[in-house]
């Protein structure tokens, strides 16, 4: 164990193909389809030590979307819905986990190394392991500086967007690199029309004059399922949510509250962009409102619909 990364100290099995197997054991052929191709979908999902268990949070959206991510590139999961919901629950119990991050992966195993993968296996994996906050703890309270990426988020006329495909963060990492390389917590993207789309791994939200707007789908974004549990947190707190929003790059420096959603971001405040403050430069009053509603759910556990118990 010792030689592992820090974050994966505390994970013993993997379950692989319909299988735990140890760590040490969860190997895939170095002429995999996915890894030369990027040709997997996956999904990030939290499991969060609620007052009533450990639950894991939204579970049958994020597998709707792993199922919808597979589709249109004719990945068979192999698997029903309810075998990787065994298979997973299983995996947090047995690994003593109360909260941990889940990742799901389905991909094109190897056969032949042409680009069409016809006749290449289907593999599904699934890892999880203890992970804090994503942007770090002091990012929840004091917000963080991004800067605009150059690099512009693919159209959604080029690759599906709204799907979580691994190809498509080559994309993220390009963004998220070169933001922290000039010394920023986190990048925004814009897309093709020079609009806002989203972080590498988050959705963006803005608050003006008291209303709250997100990039439509359209905008070559992720349907990113903490964007939904903030739309649906904000409109029952009586906020207008504006979630088919076109924003403009321009509207981020004078808005008055930017904030990031995301499984792994959860609700992070953004204090400046490109060095222009944003409102006060630090946590805004909605911003601040909605993140209390959100940890409010997540650690009372006591929305049913919204949690999956281990
Ligand atoms: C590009 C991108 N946008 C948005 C999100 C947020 O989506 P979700 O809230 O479903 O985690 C993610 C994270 O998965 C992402 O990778």
């Amino acid at each position: 164990m010792s030689d592992r990364p820090e974050m994966f100290e505390g994970t013993e099995r993997i379950w692989m193909d319909g299988e735990f197997v140890d760590f040490e054991d969860a190997q895939t052929h170095v002429l995999t389809h996915a890894l030369h191709y990027g040709t997997g979908v996956f999904e990030g999902v939290r499991c969060y030590d609620t007052e009533q268990g450990p639950a894991i949070f939204r579970w049958e959206e994020h597998l709707d979307r792993l199922y919808k991510s597979a589709k249109p590139y004719d990945l068979d999961i192999e698997f029903t819905k309810d075998e990787l919901t065994e298979a997973t629950t299983e995996l947090i119990a047995s690994e003593g986990f109360e909260s941990c991050y889940i990742r799901p992966i389905v991909y094109y195993g190897f056969d032949s190394l042409g680009v069409s993968p016809k006749d290449c296996p289907t593999k599904t994996t699934i890892a999880a392991w203890p992970w804090g906050a994503y942007l770090g703890e002091e990012a929840l309270e004091e917000g963080v500086d991004v800067m605009v990426s150059s690099w512009r988020k693919h159209a959604s006329s080029q690759i599906p967007t709204n799907i979580k495909t691994t190809g498509l963060y080559v994309n993220s990492m390009l963004a998220g690199e070169e933001a922290r390389r000039n010394g920023y917590t986190e990048a925004i993207v814009l897309n093709k029309e020079g609009n806002v789309a989203e972080g590498p791994g988050e959705n963006i939200f803005m608050v003006r004059d008291g209303e709250i707007y997100t990039p439509g789908l359209a905008e070559s974004i992720l349907e990113g399922i903490t964007r939904n549990t903030a739309i649906t947190l904000a409109e029952e707190m009586g906020y207008t949510v504006h979630e088919e929003a076109t924003i403009s790059r321009g509207e981020l420096y004078t808005a008055d509250e930017l904030f990031f959603t995301g499984t792994a971001a959860e609700v992070t405040p953004i204090r400046s962009v490109d060095d222009n403050e944003i409102g006060e430069g630090t946590k805004g009053p909605v911003t601040d409102e909605l993140q209390s509603a959100f940890f409010d759910v997540i650690e009372s556990g006591d929305r049913e619909e919204w949690f999956h118990y281990v």
